[in-house]
């Protein structure tokens, strides 16, 4: 099985990418989180420097582009083809308000024919002869039966793969998962189809291959920041080891310091790692409490150090307990 990382907004930036792959190597490709390209075709700083090679060591990286302009899609991914990925996604599946009232990411799936258009104009870019497009979607919008008519659309196009989170819109990310509407991607389709979601544990894995055999790609999001090593004990049965996890953590922790301004940016950005990893610790609650709490680096690292010697792990993250974890 080949496993991708997927894009997590906040949490698989630069460096948590680099340290993962040092840590748990193996991973296929490491999908960033999406940058919008702004109609005056200028880099930012911010999103340049996650996106540069030299700052990705050991990463198979493939950026991601989030917008319904065709001309901005063409700018943005010649630029990356020209610093060297061969790979550019396009993300389709971005459920939130201030983004999908733009059209854009899944808010682009309620207007196929701009789509179709998007897609006429981006894959017959002279510029962009050489590079590789992917897309990654949801279903539809607000009902599955829109998803035969995306497919048709993406079907026209020569895609180097589709990555299907199979949940609408609406659904966001704890919604119910659609796998009969999936089922139709994999009919006919001339390109690669990866399937994205809820794979928590090898058991999840099993059960999703027992119905879909032929699927030989997977993305992890969640259930990898939860379990960095997820995607080996799914390939191997070997088991998470917690010093390697505690090594892991702390080598993250340095290098966010390295670069970080400040014990608040520190602890916010190293909390939201936790609100995954966490899960994966059992009777979590009161030592959960004691992260959120933490105000500076030192506290912080006494609730973290607390967690690795005194909370057994679970054999498997607790992912139900997802929707029940306030937030960050
Ligand atoms: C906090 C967070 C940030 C995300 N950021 C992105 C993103 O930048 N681009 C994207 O395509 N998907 C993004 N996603 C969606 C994930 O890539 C993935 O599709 C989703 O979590 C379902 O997979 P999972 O069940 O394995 O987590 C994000 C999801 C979460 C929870």
């Amino acid at each position: 099985m080949n496993y991708l990382f997927a894009p997590m907004e906040g949490i698989t930036g630069r460096i948590y990418r680099r340290v993962h792959a040092r840590y748990y190597p193996g991973i296929g490709r490491y999908y960033a989180p999406f940058f919008s390209p702004s109609g005056d075709h200028h880099f930012p700083l911010r999103g340049l420097t996650d996106l540069l090679p030299e700052e990705n060591p050991g990463v198979p990286l493939v950026p991601q582009l989030l917008t319904n302009r065709a001309e901005d899609f063409i700018w943005a991914a010649a630029s990356l083809l020209d610093r060297g990925y061969g790979e550019v996604n396009l993300n389709l599946g971005c459920p939130s308000g201030t983004v999908t009232a733009k059209a854009k990411g899944a808010g682009f799936l309620r207007e196929p024919e701009k789509l179709d258009a998007f897609l006429e104009e981006v894959f017959s870019a002279p510029a962009l002869g050489r590079l590789r497009i992917s897309v990654k979607t949801r279903l539809g919008y607000a009902g599955e039966e829109e998803f035969p008519g995306l497919l048709d659309i993406y079907r026209k196009y020569p895609l180097d793969s589709l990555i299907v989170h199979p949940r609408l819109r609406q659904d966001f990310y704890t919604g119910p998962i659609r796998p009969a509407a999936f089922a139709r991607a994999l009919e006919n389709t001339p390109f690669p189809v990866i399937w994205n979601g809820d794979l928590f544990r090898p058991a999840d894995l099993e059960a999703l291959l027992r119905r879909f055999p032929a699927l030989d790609t997977v993305m992890l999001g969640r259930g990898l920041v939860s379990e960095p090593g997820l995607a080996r004990r799914m390939e191997t049965g070997e088991a998470c080891s917690r010093s390697l996890l505690q090594e892991f953590h702390d080598a993250l922790l340095e290098e966010y310091r390295a670069v970080l301004y400040g014990d608040t940016a520190l602890c916010h950005r190293m909390k939201e790692v936790w609100s995954y990893l966490i899960l994966h610790f059992e009777g979590r609650e009161k030592y959960w409490k004691r992260i959120q709490k933490a105000k500076s680096l030192s506290e912080f690292r006494l609730a973290a150090q607390a967690v690795f010697r005194e909370l057994p792990l679970l054999p498997d993250t607790d992912m139900a307990g997802l929707a029940a974890q306030p937030p960050v």
